[in-house]
Parts: C-alpha cells; sequence; structure tokens
C-alpha cells in the first residue's frame, strides 16, 4: 500500500516562464480541494536548501492566474546538483512533513526531481519552459505566450525594417531548441528562419536571398534568428558588407519570458498542475506531466529525459516555402 499523502510542496524551478503561476494555482487549490496541506518553497531548490517555505491557503493563489514570473519565485542552484545538496533537500521535505512534491520546470529542473525521488520523496514534473524543448510533451508551459510576445515585437521591427528598405536579423529565445523561431518565422513571414536543428552554417545562401529579393522589389528582409545560432550582431555586420543593404540585429531577449499568460497557458497549466496533485494522490512518483496527442498524460522521468524529439520535417519544408 502507498504511503498516503498529506502535505504536498511546491517550487518553480529553472528559468521562469508565464503561465507558472496558473500551474502553482491549479496545485494549490486542486490539493486543497481533496484534504491535502500545501507548501509553496520559494527560489526553487536553492529555496528548499534555505527552507524558504510558506503554507499556501486559496487565498494565497488569489489573483495572480493573469500575472507573469512565478510567485514563488525561481532560480538555479548548483548546490542541488550534489549529492550532499539533494540529501539536504529530502531532509527539509521530511523535516516540514512534505510527502509529494511538484516541479514546475525544464529538464533540468525534472533531473532535481527524480533525484529526490530516489531519496523518497514523492515527486511529479511540470514542464514550465517557454522553450517547448521537453521531448514527452507537445505543450510546454509558457511556450504559447512566449511566441505571441515576440511575434508582436518582430511586427514592429518589421515596420521600421520597410520604411527604412533595411534588412533585419532579429534573434528570439529557445536555448538549444528552434521551436520559438520556427513559430515565429511562419507567423511574421519572415523570409530566413535560422534554427539551430537545421541551419548549415551557409551565409552565401541567405546573402544571395537578400539579394534577389532586393532585387524583385521587397523593402525589407526578415531573419529569424534562434538563440542556440546566435551571433545576431556580427551577423548582421557580415550581410551589410556583402550586400551592401543597411542591416541591424534586435536581439529580443528576456521580454519573451514575461507578461501576462495567453489563455492556452493558462487553461493548460491549470489543468497540469492539477494533474500533478492527482497523480501523487494515485501513489505515483519520479512521473512527469505532459501533453500528447490531445490529452494529458505522464511518464517516468527517466524515460521521459531519454526521449527526444526533432522538428518536424513537414512543418520546417514548409515554413521555408512559404
Ligand atoms: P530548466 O529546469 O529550465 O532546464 P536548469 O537546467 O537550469 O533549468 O535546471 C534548474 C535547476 O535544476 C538547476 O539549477 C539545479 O538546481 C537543478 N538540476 C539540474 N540538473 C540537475 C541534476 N542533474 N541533478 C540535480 N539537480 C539538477
Ligand atoms: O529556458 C528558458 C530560457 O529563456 C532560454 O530560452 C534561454 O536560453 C535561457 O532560459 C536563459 O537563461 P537565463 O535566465 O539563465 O539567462
Amino acid at each position: 500500500m502507498e504511503k498516503e499523502i498529506k502535505t504536498i510542496g511546491v517550487l518553480t524551478s529553472g528559468g521562469d516562464a508565464p503561465g507558472m503561476n496558473a500551474a502553482i494555482r491549479g496545485v494549490v487549490r486542486t490539493a486543497l480541494a481533496k484534504g491535502i496541506k500545501v507548501k509553496g518553497i520559494k527560489k526553487g531548490y536553492q529555496g528548499l536548501l534555505n527552507e524558504e517555505i510558506i503554507d499556501m491557503e486559496r487565498k494565497s493563489v488569489s489573483d495572480i492566474i493573469q500575472r507573469g514570473g512565478t510567485i514563488l519565485g525561481t532560480a538555479r542552484c548548483s548546490e542541488f546538483m550534489t549529492l550532499e545538496g539533494q540529501q539536504q533537500g529530502a531532509e527539509v521535505c521530511r523535516k516540514h512533513g512534505i510527502d509529494g512534491m511538484v516541479v514546475i520546470g525544464g529538464d533540468g529542473s525534472y533531473r532535481g526531481a527524480q533525484k529526490l525521488a530516489r531519496l523518497g520523496i514523492n515527486t511529479v514534473g511540470v514542464p514550465g519552459t517557454i522553450d517547448l524543448d521537453i521531448a514527452c510533451s507537445e505543450y510546454t508551459i509558457g511556450f504559447d505566450t512566449a511566441v505571441n510576445t515576440a511575434m508582436n515585437a518582430i511586427d514592429k521591427v518589421k515596420d521600421t525594417s520597410s520604411s527604412h528598405e533595411r534588412c533585419s536579423v532579429i534573434e528570439v529565445m529557445g536555448r538549444n531548441a528552434g521551436y520559438i523561431a520556427l513559430w515565429c518565422g511562419v507567423a511574421n513571414g519572415a523570409e530566413d528562419i535560422l534554427i539551430p536543428e537545421k541551419y548549415d552554417y551557409n551565409e552565401q545562401t541567405i546573402i544571395n536571398n537578400i539579394i534577389e529579393n532586393r532585387k524583385r522589389g521587397k523593402t525589407h528582409h526578415i531573419i529569424i534568428n534562434a538563440e542556440g545560432i546566435g551571433h545576431s550582431t556580427s551577423m548582421a555586420r557580415r550581410i551589410e558588407a556583402a550586400t551592401g543593404i543597411e542591416t541591424r540585429a534586435t536581439i529580443l531577449g528576456y521580454m519573451q519570458r514575461g507578461g501576462s499568460p495567453t489563455c492556452k497557458d493558462r487553461y493548460y497549466a491549470s489543468m497540469m498542475g492539477a494533474y500533478a496533485v492527482d497523480i501523487l494522490l494515485q501513489g505515483k512518483s519520479n512521473r512527469v506531466v505532459a501533453f500528447q496527442k490531445g490529452e494529458f498524460v505522464d511518464y517516468d522521468i527517466e524515460e521521459a529525459l531519454n526521449m527526444h524529439k526533432d522538428i518536424d520535417e513537414y512543418q520546417y519544408n514548409t515554413a521555408r516555402i512559404l
């Protein structure tokens, strides 16, 4: 018989993502409705080690679903990468009566959750990252808001780029993944989309494309460059030198992580937070919540970390045609 869960802890870890608050709210309210106590751990694993732990009531998560960032705060914690740190984390959980833990974050945070599970704390991960780079899930919290934020910003850059007949290299986030670049590239009608999964580092192709487009009378040339390729400023300099066309680089940066979450991020994050609690109460541990083929599902953390997903060939080829 599984140990009965009486208190669930919740933390957000790694880079923040719009919708994390909705997930926290989903955890807190689902657990309380089922008679389980909830403790919020501030600043990710760092806050766990520092025992920055607060009691969460229904009211603690009022009026947060529309807010960007995470009310619990987040951090990257090198101490938790060590066995001593992980043992201390598990000890802190036991001291505070936390027998189930929901970790909202990316791959790295899942690895931490796995370590806690191995040390006897029931854990469930929830995919919180704007990068969409969690292999087991077609959805990650924050991606939808981030691409909409980036898309709106790119529209604005495109306006000024057209007025000045310039070429623009616009860098979007995504760490080593090109999803944000691909989606914005299509949604903004970019002339070139550079993503780490596909880019062959042949700038001459881009240069030829710019010259060709200019001959055909195009007033702008938008290149969406993924963070995983980077070097947008030097790329812009080289393009200007080779084409003679004024070229500017814009790095969108952290604005993509902030702002009020979209309806989709609020909805999915709420469901995933609730789902995480439900599977903990079913006696599951060392799991991650995912969205696959229209439903919420869960995977073993090890299995999830070993999964691999690629940019869809059809979508990438279509993006190039468009
Ligand atoms: P993300 O969760 O967004 O991928 P990180 O990779 O920075 O972000 O991971 C967030 C935190 O998770 C790290 O700062 C660390 O505290 C913890 N973490 C990452 N990898 C491990 C690991 N292998 N073992 C234990 N904890 C880890
Ligand atoms: O994972 C989200 C993300 O914003 C990535 O797109 C980016 O590479 C990284 O986090 C930046 O991390 P930091 O906040 O540590 O600069």
